[in-house]
């Protein structure tokens, strides 16, 4: 049994007998160690110098290493508490490259099981989300129940003798969490507890998530989309990178600003300050005593007296309001736009985007819907900012591969040398414009990518 600081009624497990042995997914086959051969990363990345080599959004050898060794053991979102209401409410949704069901049992536990037949392979479930009491494959018809069991098989008495079920339910993911209605997992059978890796990032994310007792909840569906792009490039992004906002955004806050002319530069860069997490997670934000949502209507409603005494001065004129922020890998959010995502890696130049709104559960139906619309126009799919970040991951993709472009190594060092606590914000900081929280987004991800994860023992 895992922990859990959600205060919600979902219960969370960990894997149960019904497993399907996840030390060792394969079974009793051993898989030859040319198949996993490990590239050391210490040359790509230069954290301490700002320097990254292209190969890192490239290479196949890396991006099939990035599956074992840093989607595998890390903590990765999954789905929002709200999406789970009844027993046998599902979700279906990936780890990495891997299919997994996030589903609600009988007992109402959350459990996540791979999203693959054990017969031949298939998706047991190709719905996106929905409710059911069992799964079945739809190719020879084995059904699983809610809880990844086994529960029949078509010509049972074919099989031999020493065939039990038991021994083959869906393969189960052995740790869920939970943070303030964001469920997470991870195939890592020992890791370190979700708070704990998540560190002073909690303080940022709860800017968004504590408003008050009764939380967020998903309003509206999921938009998904597909970029060219490597899923490094959105989340170091939203990791690191205010910077490119007054350009490649210049003309979607002309629009938007009262006077025409954009927001003054040199009092945002001033302000803003970026967090920047040891274990990979980073945030930005402007700071500034008006600091306010940009919706009207959820700004008109918002009481910020309130707010100020939950979460702090220090939150509600910084991370409360415009900013940016990922959690390592691959789990994204913007506070005032309610918007949470995730980038999943498909190969080395494409990413899958799943972008959700969330809003206060408390707030009332039009203030929610006038979130949900503001989220859509600024970040949905078509928003006039969301499609000027795609268009900056697909121009960086699209030529990275050439031979002599792929060795020319790329700048991160704006900001070398600012790091330090600064006696507001929590845990290290640097200016708002640096690439502080992208070299040790990077920094993390080289540690992981050289470290054996635990289905390797000591392999290298
Ligand atoms: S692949 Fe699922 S029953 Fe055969
Ligand atoms: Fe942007």
């Amino acid at each position: 049994m895992t922990s859990t600081t959600d205060p919600t009624t979902v219960a969370v497990t960990s894997a149960g007998p019904h497993s399907g042995a996840i030390e060792l997914p394969h079974g009793a086959l051993q898989r030859p160690a040319e198949m996993r051969r490990n590239i050391d990363v210490s040359g790509l990345v230069d954290h301490e110098g700002g320097l990254l080599d292209r190969a890192v959004f490239t290479d196949h050898s890396i991006y099939a290493q990035e599956m074992r060794r840093v989607f595998a053991p890390s903590w990765l979102f999954l789905a929002h508490t709200d999406q789970f209401k009844k027993p046998g409410d599902f979700f279906a949704t990936f780890m990495g490259e891997d299919p997994v069901l996030v589903t609600l049992t009988r007992e109402k536990k959350l459990k996540a099981f791979l999203n693959s037949c054990r017969h031949r392979g298939a998706r047991v479930c190709r719905a996106d989300f929905g409710q059911t009491r069992n799964f079945t494959c739809s190719y020879h018809g084995w059904s699983y129940d809610l809880d990844g069991k086994l529960v029949s098989v078509p010509n049972e008495a074919g099989y031999p003798e020493s065939f039990e079920r038991d021994d083959w339910g869906l393969v189960e993911v052995p740790h869920i969490e939970t943070y303030n209605g964001l469920i997470f997992g991870t195939w890592n059978p020992s890791p370190i507890p979700l708070r704990e890796s998540l560190g002073d990032m909690a303080w940022y994310m709860d800017a968004m998530l504590d408003h008050d007792d009764d939380g967020t909840e998903v309003v509206g569906g999921i938009h998904k989309w597909v970029l060219d792009g490597n899923w490094k490039l959105a989340a170091e992004q939203f990791a690191t990178d205010w910077y490119h906002v007054n350009m490649s955004h210049a003309s979607a806050l002309m629009v938007m600003s009262p006077t025409g002319k954009g927001p003054r530069d040199e009092i945002v860069h001033r302000t803003g300050r970026q967090y920047v997490d040891p274990n990979g997670h980073g945030a930005g934000f402007p700071v500034h005593t008006k600091n306010r949502f940009d919706a009207k209507t959820v700004h008109d409603h918002t009481d910020y007296t309130a707010l100020r005494e939950r979460l702090g001065d220090a939150r509600v004129e910084g991370p409360l309001t415009n900013g940016h922020a990922t959690v390592f890998p691959n789990f994204s959010y913007l506070p005032v736009n309610g918007s949470i995502r995730i980038w999943h890696p498909k190969g080395p130049d494409k990413m899958e985007v799943w972008a959700w709104t969330i809003v206060d559960k408390c707030w009332p139906d039009e203030v929610k819907q006038a979130q949900r619309l503001y989220n859509l126009r600024t970040f949905g799919p078509s928003g006039i900012f969301e499609q000027d970040d795609g268009e900056n991951w697909s121009e960086c993709q699209a030529i990275a591969a050439g031979f002599i472009t792929n060795g020319v190594a790329l700048n991160y060092q704006m900001g070398l040398g600012s790091e330090r606590e600064d006696g507001r914000y929590p845990g290290t900081t640097s200016e708002l414009y640096s690439d502080a929280a992208g070299r040790s987004f990077y920094a993390r991800w080289r540690t992981l990518m050289n470290t054996p994860a635990w289905h390797e023992g000591d392999a290298r």
